[in-house]
């Protein structure tokens, strides 16, 4: 078998196109998922057992199901029952879709459980006498998280939310089964235009790597950064 590149280069612009829709994708999905988490982590610490069970019962079943089921759910299983999500036609043909907004809201309840988790280990990391130490201090719990326990955690937390980044670019190609328009999904198009299916998909598998290379590069700058104040 021979490769031929050549015939690619007019897809460069199919090939960008649908690296912004994987990067938007993924940066909207650790964005929301790191609200939704924060928020799982606030329920966890709750004395109210009801709100502690709820955020149980989330983190286990959403990190016990695979994310392409859960996706089906979201995207052909509620809408059975009058749960479906609408299109927003004004973010044009590829975002506005509603399947890009499925994809955004089941992706990012995928990943605010996995955030949770960090956060919690976060927090955890943090030794117990800090904050008996900032309570004999004369701070009060509120201030002690504040200005002892919380600088600290970030320090295992925002390398662990790097990763999630790095790892929603890697698994977010699975809305390319439902005809997202993602960089995974531009080998499709490719294929069908051109016959070829292998050079496409090294090409998809190089841009992948570019990114989540670069990320991987970035993250141990800011985790170097972050070690100064050891
Ligand atoms: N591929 C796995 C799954 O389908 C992992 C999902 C990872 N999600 C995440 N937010 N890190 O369940």
């Amino acid at each position: 078998i021979v490769l031929d590149f050549s015939k690619l280069i007019k897809w460069i612009p199919t090939f960008i196109d649908g690296t912004i829709v994987t990067i938007v994708l993924s940066l909207m999905t650790v964005f929301l998922g790191s609200i939704i988490g924060l928020f799982a982590t606030l329920l966890k610490q709750s004395p109210n057992k009801f709100f502690k069970a709820i955020a149980a019962v989330y983190t286990q079943v959403v990190r016990g199901t695979p994310l392409l089921v859960q996706l089906y759910i979201w995207l052909y299983g509620l809408p059975l029952i009058g749960v479906t999500l609408p299109a927003l036609p004004f973010l044009g043909d590829v975002y506005g879709s509603r399947e890009f907004l499925t994809a955004v809201v089941a992706l990012s309840i995928n990943s605010g459980a996995y955030i949770c988790e960090l956060l919690r280990g976060g927090l955890e990391a943090i030794d117990k006498g800090q904050m008996e130490a900032g309570r004999s201090l004369g701070l009060s719990r509120k201030q002690t998280m504040r200005s002892i326990i919380i600088p600290q955690a970030i320090r295992v937390i925002l390398p662990g939310l790097g990763n999630e980044f790095i790892a929603m670019i890697k698994e977010s190609s699975i809305v390319s089964v439902v005809g997202i328009f993602d960089v995974m999904y531009t080998s499709n198009i490719i294929k069908a235009s051109t016959y070829s299916i292998f050079e496409p998909l090294i090409v998809v598998a190089l841009i992948y790597f570019f990114l989540t290379f670069t990320l991987t590069a970035l993250m141990k700058q800011l985790e170097k950064r972050l070690s100064v104040y050891d």
